[in-house]
């Protein structure tokens, strides 16, 4: 692909004084070190739930600190985890996020409402009592597990948990379900998930969950989800207990990127991390274990799976015409392998999508960071960062500037490398990745 060369903007702005301090400011923050490698990263409620591919917290802030001012309004239209949502509410910005994965919601919102901790520890108490008293009746569990699920989740689950943490869950989620308060209801059922969904050994019979590439173990050391639910409920009143609590305003939902429910022009900054092309980071794979208790039917946790950014299913999706750069990028892959090459322009088609959106409901003169990794699609390097850079201008959006940073590879999830094999094209990918700065013209002046 070295014979490419990137495409003149088409688009040229007629910018003001505010509108180049602003552009100014995201040109220097791009020069500055974002590796951020051993530091901490665990504060405030930053790490209630293992979530793969999370961005290390002290880049949104440094974004949210440099280029908004208190009361702004903060965007990540691919919220994940929450760590840009948790940090604008921090800095007490009105933190706005959606996604698609109702996982990553709920972790997202529990992250920034306020809980009244004795309550919650003794609701906790409660709960854990309540499921062993129900264990002691061990076959009345078991018919309330069967009666629980349609066939597919159940045969789902009789393959994946142990029979003894199949009734400890089951008897767990009941009496987790009982709870009236929502807010502690929440902060329980993530407790409950952080027992299925680890970085190593959770209580299903799935390895590698929190890297997504799920494989069975034959057998496994037995660990106790209601003693690993308490663990976690007394971790997580900790970072709790610990939290700066603000007044700022949240407004954290369900939805799809691609079309945002926000007004034109209501967005100050925006700091988001799209998920891989291809499914690299595969999140409903990993999240259908935990989300299966939580009462979603395994069949429609399936066909969810299929509306990720990312995904790799064709049929009935709506292609995007490409600009020039990133139609060659598409075109060689393409010639390499066909398949790869449409899952990739689905790929780009939505995030030109995504990048629409985010054009139309930033302010004028305002920023967007988009924090994305590369990867090579049978041999061809599909330059993801260059080509959302070009779609992102064919869009009317200003590149200001693309940098580069390492990933802490000892802190972030990312799929693992299996088998023993060396020089992966997923260990390979996985090292760096890259910010992308725009900024929204003031004024637009088409030179076509
Ligand atoms: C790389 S993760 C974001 C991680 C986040 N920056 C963090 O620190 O936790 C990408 C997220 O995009 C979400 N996503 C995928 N397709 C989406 C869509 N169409 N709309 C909204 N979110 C989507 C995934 O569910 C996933 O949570």
């Amino acid at each position: 692909m070295s014979q490419l060369s990137l495409p003149l903007a088409h688009l040229q702005t007629e910018p003001h004084h505010a509108h180049l301090a602003t552009r100014d400011r995201l040109q220097a923050l791009l020069q500055e070190d974002f590796d951020f490698q051993g530091q901490y990263a665990a504060h405030a409620t930053h790490n209630l739930h293992p979530f793969p591919a999370k961005f290390p917290p002290q880049l949104p802030r440094r974004f949210i600190q440099a280029l908004t001012q208190p009361g702004d309004v903060v965007l990540d239209p691919m919220m994940g985890s929450g760590t840009t949502v948790l940090e604008a509410y921090l800095a007490q910005r009105t933190a706005v996020g959606f996604d698609i994965d109702p996982l990553a919601r709920l972790l997202a919102q529990v992250k920034v409402t306020p809980l009244p901790l004795d309550q919650t520890a003794r609701t906790a108490a409660e709960v854990v009592v309540e499921a062993r008293t129900a264990l002691a009746q061990p076959d009345a569990v078991a018919q309330s597990l069967d009666q629980r699920f349609n066939p597919k989740s159940r045969d789902f689950i009789h393959y994946w948990f142990p029979v003894q943490s199949q009734l400890e869950l089951a008897a767990l989620i009941q009496a987790i379900e009982r709870v009236e308060s929502s807010t502690i209801r929440a902060c329980l059922q993530l407790a409950f998930s952080a027992t299925i969904i680890t970085k190593s050994a959770g209580v299903s019979l799935a390895r590698d969950l929190a890297h997504t590439r799920p494989h069975k173990v034959k057998e496994a050391e037995w660990r106790s989800p209601i003693g690993l639910f308490e663990k976690r409920v007394g971790q997580n009143l900790a970072a709790f207990a610990a939290m700066g609590w603000t007044s700022a305003p949240t407004q954290l939902e369900a939805g799809d990127a691609q079309q945002l429910p926000l007004p034109d022009a209501s967005v100050d900054l925006i700091v988001t991390s799209p998920p891989y092309a291809s499914n690299a980071i595969d999140y409903m794979r990993a999240h259908k274990f935990s989300l299966v208790w939580l009462g979603y039917p395994i069949e429609d946790l399936s066909q969810r799976r299929r509306e990720y950014v990312g995904g790799e299913a064709l049929d009935d999706f709506s292609f995007e015409p490409l600009p020039d750069y990133t139609a060659e990028v598409v075109a060689a892959v393409e010639k390499a392998d066909p398949r790869k090459g449409r899952v990739l322009h689905r790929y780009y088609s939505e995030m030109t999508r995504v990048l629409r959106e985010m054009r139309r409901v930033l302010k004028p003169g305002t920023c967007a960071i988009l924090v994305v990794g590369t990867s090579t699609f049978k041999g061809q390097a599909t330059h993801v960062q260059h080509c959302l850079g070009d779609v992102g201008q064919a869009l009317g959006l200003d590149l200001v500037g693309i940098a580069e940073r390492r990933i802490d590879r000892n802190r972030r999830m990312m799929p693992a490398r299996h088998g023993g094999k060396t020089g992966s094209q997923i260990e390979e990918r996985m090292h760096e990745e890259y910010l992308i700065g725009f900024q929204k013209p003031a004024y637009v002046r088409c030179l076509n």
